[in-house]
């Protein structure tokens, strides 16, 4: 599976949130490397376990700036955030008690297209939110 990378539109403007997304992506295509290379499960588990943690750090953050700027989709917003923790939580899970590979190329699979939809898709509606208020560091 190829890599995704990184574009300067991309951005949504925030440099903490951009460098969380930046990171994500890093881990994700560290995953998506490690599957080319013929990886060894042994090195799946800690970069997946790194990208859970990773993923609920960002979004404690991006939540902070959500609720300050009064983001009207706050709720549908999180609700994503959770369909992702359950989703890579149960896979990272059934993958531990596996030993072929179709789990870990569903979880990949899964990990794109979440990238797609949620960061360069949902994430993008609260650009203008953020945008046109003033924001801190919360
Ligand atoms: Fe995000
Ligand atoms: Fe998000």
């Amino acid at each position: 599976m190829k890599t995704i990378e990184w574009q300067n539109e991309y951005t949504v403007g925030v440099k903490e949130l951009d460098d969380q997304h930046r990171n994500l992506l890093k881990t994700i295509n560290t995953l998506l490397e490690e599957q080319r290379d013929k990886y060894e499960a042994a090195k799946f588990s800690p970069a997946l376990s790194s990208i859970i943690h990773y993923a609920y750090t960002h979004f404690a953050t991006e939540e902070r700036y959500l609720l300050q700027v009064h983001f009207p989709n706050l709720k549908q917003h999180v609700l994503e955030h959770i369909d992702f923790i359950m989703k890579t939580v149960g896979l990272a899970l059934r993958i531990e008690s596996s030993s072929g590979d179709e789990l870990r190329i569903e979880l990949l699979r899964y990990l794109k297209e979440w990238y797609s939809y949620h960061v360069l898709g949902t994430d993008r509606h609260y650009i203008p939110f953020l945008a046109s208020k003033k924001i801190s560091k919360p």
